[in-house]
């Protein structure tokens, strides 16, 4: 009897102890312990491993993947006729061997066009992607940013997103499989509304964008909240970390900005190197060591 009263004794005592600790302390038979709970930061290759590759084309999505990104970050269009196609500037003049905008090229157009020659001649025959083809292809190697670019060129874009992900059971997708982000926060909460458990980010580059009130508002629909990382600050991160949003700074280009933005201890960090980060972080623990 004695024993069974002491027994509870300690297990009330623990039970409250921990309802004060921190929610990175755990409690062994001897000790507290420290336990650093925070995950690694993810890397997201920016339009694929695009610093080697033609971005968003397979052939820098797959140099993201052998680099061991978490997600590939993806540019989201539409064709002339109705096709979602992967692509970042408002026209193909920049990254392809045609020209025009890409909402006035049909799929056919598109397909037609060299979209890695520019880069390099080994790249040559790289074809614009669809959406669909990277779903297929990369959903369950890597998770996927989408980043749905000029939504107001494209009307009624989110609920084609929206049927697509459900066609591909990705409407309840899981932990970092799929987010969904836009520099148009207006399209990010239409998302919301029409995919609720899909994770949303709003792109930032305004300061205006970064004050308490803002980031609140923010904060009422999206996960994720995505500042230029020439933003960024630790009191930033802290004040979105604080309304339950990760932070993924994009889109960082040297080893400096990837040291900067590795102290900042944000969730992610976007970029077009992503073998940098790892190769960051040996030399800052090496020089730490030293
Ligand atoms: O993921 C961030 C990124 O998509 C925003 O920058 O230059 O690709 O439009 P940018």
């Amino acid at each position: 009897m004695k024993k069974t009263a002491m027994f509870v004794l300690v297990l009330v005592f623990s039970l409250s102890l921990s309802l004060f600790l921190p929610t990175n302390t755990v409690i062994s038979n001897e000790n507290i312990i420290q336990v650093d709970s925070v995950d690694p930061i993810k890397i997201v290759a920016h339009r694929g491993a695009s610093g080697y590759a033609p971005e968003n084309t397979v052939a820098a999505f797959d140099k993201a993947i052998e680099m061991n990104a978490d997600f590939i970050e993806v540019d989201v269009q539409r064709s002339k006729d109705g096709k979602l196609v992967i692509m970042h500037d408002p026209t193909v003049d920049r990254t392809t061997d045609g020209a025009g905008k890409v909402k006035d090229l049909t799929l056919k157009q598109l397909k037609r066009l060299d979209a890695g020659g520019w880069k390099g001649s080994q790249f040559k025959g790289e074809k614009i992607p669809t959406f669909e083809e990277i779903i297929k292809r990369y959903r369950k190697k890597t998770g996927i940013l989408m980043d749905i670019k000029y939504p107001k060129r494209y009307p009624g874009i989110e609920k084609q997103i929206a049927e697509i992900l459900k066609k591909h059971k990705l409407e309840q997708p899981k932990k970092g499989e799929i987010i969904i982000q836009s520099f148009n926060h207006k399209s990010m909460k239409k998302m919301k509304q029409l995919l609720p458990k899909v994770p949303i980010g709003v792109l930032i580059t305004k300061k205006a964008h970064t004050k308490e009130k803002a980031i609140e508002e923010f904060a009422s629909y999206a996960d994720y909240y995505n500042p230029s990382y020439q933003i960024l600050t630790k009191e930033l991160v802290e004040k979105a970390n604080a309304k339950g949003m990760k932070v993924f700074p994009w889109s960082v280009r040297s080893f400096d900005a990837i040291q900067f933005v590795l102290e900042m201890k944000t969730a992610a960090i976007i970029t077009e190197y992503p073998e940098f980060v790892n190769l960051t972080k040996k030399v800052t623990i090496s020089t730490v060591e030293r």
